[in-house]
């Protein structure tokens, strides 16, 4: 058990005759009583519970606060923590070092690294990355893949049982213009060569003619017809273009190292999609509108709080979301509906996450709604991110203004990692070199983007995001690499079993402390779907063992001290070495 649920356990008997009388009173009461302390000099953890039930049970918060505290110190927690009774009412917990050595002691033998496994184990469907095929898979889509990617790692490493589904988008308007350049137009060579480039190229190309010449456009959407029907040739095109679309997306995950269970693209729901709009029409859900069939409000909400309404030349209107248009085609929404459908069906989750850019959360609003009229079961949620922007504070593009790859900001990052490496080790060279410049470069790409709030925009910067000394990834592996070479000069074998780990000085116990502390904030990750909660324990982690290596000696140390500090560097190596491939980051030997 953690320090943090020790606290919790140890405050429960104690506060439950409080809540009680707060609950009768109709005041909502938390569930978690104690936090870990945002200033760290006062202590390790803090409880603010006497702020929260003071007024409702008519007491000075101060006098709540220290009845609390008295109880607890008369039930021998001194063994666990010193209490302190600070400002209006706050208890201050801190937690001694032979407390810290303890949990040290069962974190080092844990597999699992003291996170306790889910209690009850959930079905969780991942839909992430999911790029339109032939359209360029853009730094925009790398958000997704890469924050998908982590947090179903997190999820399977506290017990849950995870899908991975990437729900490409595989059936859009833009075959049209594919089609109709495939047959008019197409560079065999390139295709032979780089079918990815070679279909962007007709992508771009004809998606401009088509704004430019009716009469193109005609053509592309007589192609696009053909295609829905069902035409032999068209569909063979189809096929292959998606088959040579897969095949470069999956070269790009190879670098990312991500995986999927499933690719259930958009295609994949084409012969349900009649059936759902009539099931939702049947439902009374979905009505004709228009010559379209489209799902409304169900009036029972104020405008405000509707999904279903916009406010518009002064007044509010419906907002529909369309599932059928006019011309019997169907929507992105049916397309999702009848994934929902299908999902349920084959798997019964308990919750469905999509990994979707904010831009669409109207569409998930909606989605969600609907799913909730109809009695859906699994908890649906729409995990947001924000853009990624340029110098300029505008959508990050490249010298040319076209939106850069996925491939080649990866390419760079390489590159520019090689050179960041070539100053610091020059010895390195070879095969090793490249190996490590992969790890640095995508690793830094990777954890600019796991650092930040998923819902801000950020400033993409080269320098920033491979700076050895900073917020990076490389300032990760690099402190991984140092650790590394402290095994490498000791002399013998290294064997961690059996040894007692002591904390005297104070930078023992700041690492101690955190080390026990990464079973604490890895769960707090999926409380709001915020991986980069994983990414700043990582760096706290890192700074604790950089200031613990400056003020003890390790080598240097002997018998049992130097026995004890070679077991913290031996746990910071292996949560470190966890934590960072959660993130799905590589860390090198050498660098
Ligand atoms: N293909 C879509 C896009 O690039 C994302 C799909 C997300 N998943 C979903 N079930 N709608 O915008």
């Amino acid at each position: 058990m953690t320090i943090l649920s020790q606290l919790q356990q140890a405050l429960k008997p104690i506060l439950e005759p409080y809540l009680e009388q707060a609950a009768q009173l109709g005041v909502k009461v938390p569930h978690t009583w104690v936090s870990e302390a945002a200033d760290k000099r006062f202590g390790d953890y803090q409880c603010n519970i006497a702020m929260i039930l003071a007024k409702p049970l008519k007491q000075s918060p101060r006098d709540l606060g220290g009845a609390i505290m008295n109880e607890l110190n008369a039930t021998g927690i001194e063994s666990l923590a010193e209490l302190s009774l600070a400002g209006p009412g706050f208890i201050n917990f801190t937690i001694t070092a032979q407390a810290w050595e303890q949990q040290l002691q069962a974190v080092t033998t844990d597999e699992h690294l003291g996170v306790e496994q889910a209690a009850q184990p959930k079905t969780i469907v991942v839909d992430f990355s999911a790029p339109n095929v032939a359209k360029p898979m853009h730094v925009g889509h790398i958000r997704s893949t890469i924050i998908g990617e982590s947090l179903s790692r997190i999820a399977s490493y506290l017990g849950h049982n995870v899908i991975k589904d990437n729900h490409i988008g595989d059936w859009g308007t833009q075959f049209g213009m594919i089609l109709y350049a495939w047959k008019h137009d197409l560079d065999e060579a390139a295709l032979e060569q780089d079918s990815i480039k070679e279909l962007l190229r007709i992508y771009q190309k004809y998606s401009l003619l088509c704004k430019e010449d009716a009469e193109i456009l005609a053509a592309c959407k007589e192609e696009l017809v053909k295609l829905q029907q069902g035409d032999a040739e068209n569909l063979e095109i189809w096929k292959r273009c998606l088959e040579l679309s897969k095949q470069g997306l999956n070269q790009i995950y190879d670098r990312l190292d991500v995986s999927f269970d499933y690719w259930l693209g958009e295609s994949f729901y084409n012969d349900e999609l009649s059936a759902t709009v009539q099931l939702l029409v049947d439902k009374g859900l979905a009505r004709e509108s228009q010559g379209a069939i489209a799902v409304f409000s169900s009036e029972d909400k104020k405008n405000e709080q509707d999904c279903f309404k916009i406010h518009k030349d002064g007044e509010w209107r419906d907002n529909p979301m369309l599932i059928q248009k006019s011309d019997g085609g169907y929507n992105y929404a049916t397309t999702d509906l009848a994934t929902l459908f299908y999902r349920e069906a084959q798997w019964s989750p308990d919750e469905i996450w999509y990994v979707v850019d904010s831009r669409q959360s109207l569409h998930f609003k909606q989605l969600f709604e609907i799913a909730q009229r109809l009695d859906f079961k699994p908890k649906l949620k729409h995990i947001a991110f924000g853009t990624i922007l340029g110098q300029d504070k505008k959508p990050f593009k490249t010298r040319s203004g076209e939106t850069p790859q996925l491939a080649s900001v990866l390419d760079e990052s390489i590159e520019r990692a090689a050179q960041v490496i070539a100053d610091k080790n020059p010895d390195l060279q070879g095969v090793e070199k490249d190996q490590v410049s992969q790890m640095v470069g995508i690793g830094a790409v990777k954890f600019t983007e796991l650092s930040q709030h998923r819902l801000t925009d950020y400033i993409f910067s080269w320098e920033k995001m491979l700076a050895l000394q900073g917020d990076t990834a490389p300032y990760l592996q690099y402190s991984l690499v140092r650790i590394q070479s402290i095994f490498r000069k000791l002399e013998g074998e290294y064997e961690v079993k059996g040894v007692a780990i002591k904390l005297n000085e104070a930078a023992e116990i700041r690492l101690g402390s955190t080390l026990c502390q990464f079973a604490e904030r890895l769960p707090q990750v999926l409380d709001d779907h915020r991986p980069n909660l994983l990414a700043l324990y990582l760096l706290d982690l890192a700074k604790a063992f950089h200031s613990f290596f400056e003020a003890c000696p390790v080598l240097k140390s002997q018998g049992e001290t130097q026995a004890s500090r070679l077991a913290l560097c031996a746990l910071t190596q292996k949560v470190l070495n966890q934590g960072l491939s959660l993130l799905s980051i590589e860390a090198p030997e050498r660098m």
